[in-house]
């Protein structure tokens, strides 16, 4: 084949095939970014949920009854509808979307709530480690939930990235060696 050959056969390729790539990986990025919470908007919760008054209110609730695995697994795991009706069989609050919990609940249908903060697929994470053992604050991570009184729509531990996490291990002795993140 000479060599213009080759660069009609390139160029034809990249037409064919090229392109559609193209937009396969723009799509695909825009997307993960749309499912990560990443665009501006942020993600849409399904109930107006405030932590706030849960933690504050009469209640006086702690983080780990409802994000029940944040001391003993890696993932802190979001609460379950089950959850909610412990104390929303009946009607609490005046917030329109109240009455949703018990529609879920009925339905016996999850409360689909979107989760935002997320670590990249080839990364290692775990609460338990930094809650338990390191006994790091909630608020180092995740700002001032207490006093939230809106859903989260937009990730709050996007400056958790290698550096800030590297940083706070050779701060507090951790290992930085990279098998310990990257498994
Ligand atoms: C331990 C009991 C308890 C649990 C568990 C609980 N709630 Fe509540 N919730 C309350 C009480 C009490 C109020 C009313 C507070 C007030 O009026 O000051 C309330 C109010 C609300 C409101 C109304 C807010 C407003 O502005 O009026 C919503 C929405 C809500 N809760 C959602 C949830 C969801 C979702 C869950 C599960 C993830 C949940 N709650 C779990 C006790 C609970
Ligand atoms: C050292 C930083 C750090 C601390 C401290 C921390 N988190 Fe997180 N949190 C993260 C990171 C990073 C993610 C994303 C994890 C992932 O993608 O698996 C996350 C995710 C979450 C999520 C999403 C759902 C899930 O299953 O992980 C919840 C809920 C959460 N954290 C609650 C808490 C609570 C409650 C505490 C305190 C008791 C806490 N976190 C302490 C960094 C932290
Ligand atoms: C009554 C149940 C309840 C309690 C108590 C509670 N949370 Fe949550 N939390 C939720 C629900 C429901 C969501 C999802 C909706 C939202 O973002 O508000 C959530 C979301 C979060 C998220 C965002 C998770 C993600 O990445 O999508 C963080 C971080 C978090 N909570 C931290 C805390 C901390 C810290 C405390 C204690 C100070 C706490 N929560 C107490 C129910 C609760
Ligand atoms: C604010 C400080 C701080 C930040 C930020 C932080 N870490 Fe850590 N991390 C620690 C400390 C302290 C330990 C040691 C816990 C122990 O073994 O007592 C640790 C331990 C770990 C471990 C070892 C857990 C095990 O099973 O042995 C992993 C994995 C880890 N961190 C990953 C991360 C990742 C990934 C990030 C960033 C997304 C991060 N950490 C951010 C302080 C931090
Ligand atoms: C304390 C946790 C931690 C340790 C230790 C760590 N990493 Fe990372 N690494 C991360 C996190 C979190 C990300 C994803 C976020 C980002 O790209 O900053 C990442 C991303 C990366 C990436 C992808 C970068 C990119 O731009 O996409 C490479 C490559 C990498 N790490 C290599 C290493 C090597 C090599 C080591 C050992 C010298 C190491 N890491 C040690 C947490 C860690």
């Amino acid at each position: 084949m000479s060599t213009s050959n080759r660069k009609e056969t390139v160029l034809r390729a990249l037409l064919r095939y090229g392109l559609p790539l193209v937009i396969v990986l723009v799509a695909g990025v825009a997307a993960a970014s749309w499912l990560g919470g990443g665009g501006s908007e942020g993600v849409v919760q399904p109930i107006a949920f405030n932590h706030q008054m849960h933690i504050k209110g009469k209640e006086e609730m702690a983080c780990k009854d409802c994000h029940r695995m944040v001391e003993k697994g890696p993932h802190a795991t979001l609460p379950s509808v089950n959850q909610c009706m412990l104390c929303h069989e009946e009607a609490k609050g005046k917030h329109a979307d109240e009455p949703k919990i018990r529609q879920y609940a009925e339905k016996k249908e999850e409360i689909p709530w979107v989760q935002v903060n997320h670590v990249v697929g080839h990364v290692y994470f775990s609460h338990a480690a930094h809650v338990s053992w390191a006994k790091i604050d909630c608020s180092e991570c995740h700002g001032d939930m207490k006093n939230r009184t809106e859903p989260v729509t937009h990730p709050q531990v996007d400056h958790l990235n290698m550096d800030r996490c590297v940083a706070c291990h050779e701060e507090r002795g951790a290992s930085n060696d990279c098998l310990t993140c990257h498994k």
